[in-house]
């Protein structure tokens, strides 16, 4: 496991919060990858780089790497990734963990073809993330939003984008997937609390 984030001290709160919460969590089943992943697999290349960003314990990741992608993952939680590797190993999967602060170090421009985010907003990201993409490359996001139906994930307005914000954030690329349905019609049923698209790099 590389280690960038120790090069750095502003994310050491972060991840020494997110490492309670993983130490805390159950070891259980196999963590599952996102819907916005699971649905759309088929838009997925037959080959090729793909990153897990703020994987956790690498639902995605997992996920990735058995389509035959060559995997990264990071995160800040150093925890998160041991966890994640010893899944890896029992199910014989290739995921290459890096502890890495990504609000400070962003991916490298042009270096996969599939990037995947769930569940984390960092707004300042937004334009490494689609420069990190490769041409051609695909990014899947999905994550809560401020118009919930439910006490579901975040309350804190800086990590729950506003109606269409994940559209303005990505709108560099194509959009090829969007959901998002906020609090309309018949609340108990549909997708809710969260947004989620899938955007092409051209
Ligand atoms: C709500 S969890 C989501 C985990 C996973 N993507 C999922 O969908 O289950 C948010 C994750 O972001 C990670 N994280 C928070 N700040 C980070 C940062 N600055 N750099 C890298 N990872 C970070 C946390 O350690 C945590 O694993």
């Amino acid at each position: 496991m590389a280690n960038a984030g120790d090069r750095v001290s502003p994310g050491v709160d972060a991840r020494e919060k997110w490492d309670r919460v993983y130490r805390g969590a159950e070891g259980g089943e196999t963590p599952q990858p996102a819907r916005v992943l699971a649905e759309n697999a088929h838009l997925l290349p037959g080959s090729g780089t793909a990153l897990d960003l703020a994987c956790g314990l690498g639902g995605n990741a997992l996920f990735l790497a058995r389509r035959g992608l060559r995997t990264q993952a990071y995160d800040i939680s150093p925890v998160a990734l041991a966890r994640l590797e010893a899944r890896a190993g029992q199910l014989g999967l290739g995921v290459e963990t890096e502890a890495r602060d990504v609000a400070a170090y962003p991916p490298a421009a042009a270096s996969f073809d599939v990037i995947v985010v769930s569940r984390f907003l960092d707004r300042g990201l937004a334009h490494s993330l689609v420069e990190a993409l490769r041409p051609g490359g695909l990014l899947f996001y999905q994550t809560y939003t401020a118009e919930k139906t439910s006490a579901a994930g975040p309350s804190n307005p800086a990590y729950l984008p506003r109606p269409n914000e994940l559209l303005e954030l990505f709108g560099e690329l194509r959009v090829v997937v969007y959901r998002e349905e906020g609090r309309i019609g018949e609340t108990a049923r549909g997708f809710r609390d969260e947004a989620l698209l899938v955007g092409l790099k051209i």
